[in-house]
């Protein structure tokens, strides 16, 4: 379907499955528990949760009125609305995020791949769990994981060249329900296990005495991280989004489906942590330790545990390539490339930084940057300070200078539907969202 010249999500549906699409992946799955049982657990989820709603929302109403309005990249985006060129510092953060993401999310993803073709051909062992963290080990340092990697870079490039729509509706469409099946299915089971209830406790009770900088930082970080925002992607897709979306509700429910998934994996992962006797601090290991021990005390675990990590895979696959639709919209439109070349030239940067990435498990091990591996620095660097920084500039952008009428027209599709919350959203975007995200950096520098 064509509006305004370009090529639109041909459903309401479709977009939300999109954007639901882009949010839901290994963000939820992988990096919220391994964050939440590295930051404290309850004290975690109490921030990350106020951080989707009171942050993310606002931010996300934001990025997709500046997407619609201009139906362009977020570079493109920033220059039709932006009087001053230092805004489109926005676009370069942004577009760099991306690629720094797309680098180390492909090795996670291709862990994915590497666990599914492994229980499938039934060489997972995890009679306990110490043979459950060498057979990880064993699967992830070395050479291996660059195989795996490239695998899923190919595979994401092949979706990429089937054009926006077409690949990306189709297979949000089938994917996301299924994938919510599956993980309510998996919570059900653990909450039969024996330590359920410090598992629950350790995820929902919060102890604020350890809420601290760094872990406002780090759930402010898995919030962007999470909603894909700070760098331009919702706002890319709202381009393609059609002109009877509504913005407003997209974004709450995008927000709401995300932050359910997180806490489903939560459920799921915490009960098991405790009742195997692993800690819960493991960090990226942890959910790769802890599922197929799960699936191996069910019955047909194979079974589930293929069916789960394939799952998991096409998950990370509409998260990448909603990642990557950031820069092949930039090097198309702003850079006047063929599709077809800006998608090499996308996977061929984002391959280069993954292989960096997949090897600093095994032989990269020992370079570091500021005391963090490749892998760990593009985590961090990109979550914790691109995304926020990103999103703080597109609130300050469209609290201050987006045109009034242009941002209500989008958020009322053109004054069909009423849109109450105006002046509460101009205001958080105003103060509360620049505010809290420069606290938390200026406290996480030791300024304040
Ligand atoms: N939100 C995705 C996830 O939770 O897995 C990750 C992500 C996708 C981050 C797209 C950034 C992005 F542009």
């Amino acid at each position: 379907m064509t509006q305004n010249n370009r090529e639109v999500f041909g459903s309401r549906f479709a977009a939300i499955a999109t954007t639901v699409g882009s949010a839901v992946g290994l963000g939820n799955i992988w990096r919220f528990p391994y964050e939440a049982g590295q930051n404290g657990g309850g004290a975690f989820m109490l921030c990350y949760l106020a951080f989707i709603f009171m942050l993310g929302v606002p931010l996300l109403c934001a990025e997709y009125s500046m997407g619609r309005a201009t139906r362009s990249n977020i570079f493109g985006a920033y220059r039709r609305l932006a009087p001053r060129r230092k805004w489109y510092l926005a676009g370069y953060i942004g577009i760099l995020s991306s690629i720094l993401i797309l680098s180390f999310y492909s090795v996670v993803a291709g862990w994915t791949i590497e666990y599914c073709v492994s229980s499938m051909t039934g060489s997972l062992d995890f009679s306990d769990t110490e043979t459950g963290h060498l057979q990880f080990l064993t699967l992830t340092t070395g050479w291996r994981p660059v195989l795996w990697t490239v695998l899923f870079l190919l595979c994401n490039t092949f979706v990429m060249l089937g054009g926006v729509t077409k690949g990306i509706e189709r297979a949000s469409n089938i994917l996301m329900p299924l994938l919510f099946v599956l993980l309510i299915a998996f919570c059900v089971n653990s909450l039969t296990l024996p330590w359920r209830d410090q598992g629950l406790s350790f995820l929902f009770s919060a102890d604020f005495s350890k809420i601290t900088p760094s872990v406002l930082l780090s759930a402010l970080g898995q919030a962007f991280f999470s909603l894909s925002l700070g760098l331009g992607c919702m706002l890319t897709y709202a381009s393609y989004f059609s002109n009877n979306t509504r913005l407003g509700r997209t974004a709450f429910v995008t927000a709401s489906l995300d932050s359910l998934v997180a806490i489903l994996a939560g459920v799921i992962i915490f009960p098991a942590v405790f009742s195997f006797g692993i800690s819960p601090e493991s960090g990226p290991m942890l959910v790769f330790e802890v599922l197929p021990y799960i699936f191996s005390q069910l019955p047909a675990g194979v079974l589930w545990s293929t069916l789960f990590f394939l799952l998991l895979f096409l998950a990370s696959l509409t998260s990448t390539v909603s990642m990557s639709e950031i820069s092949i919209a930039f090097f198309t439109e702003e850079k006047k490339m063929s599709r077809r070349k800006a998608t090499l030239v996308s996977s061929a940067i984002a391959l280069t930084g993954g292989l960096f990435c997949a090897l600093s498990f095994g032989p990269l091990s020992d370079f570091t940057i500021f005391g963090r591996t490749f892998f760990n620095f593009f985590d961090y660097f990109s979550s914790n300070i691109c995304l926020p920084l990103g999103g703080m500039i597109c609130c300050l952008f469209v609290g201050w200078k987006m045109d009034r009428a242009l941002l209500k027209s989008e958020l009322t599709n053109g004054g069909k539907h009423r849109f109450a919350l105006l002046r509460l959203l101009v205001f958080f975007l105003r103060w509360i969202c620049p505010v809290a995200i420069g606290l938390i950096f200026l406290n996480c520098i030791g300024i304040i």
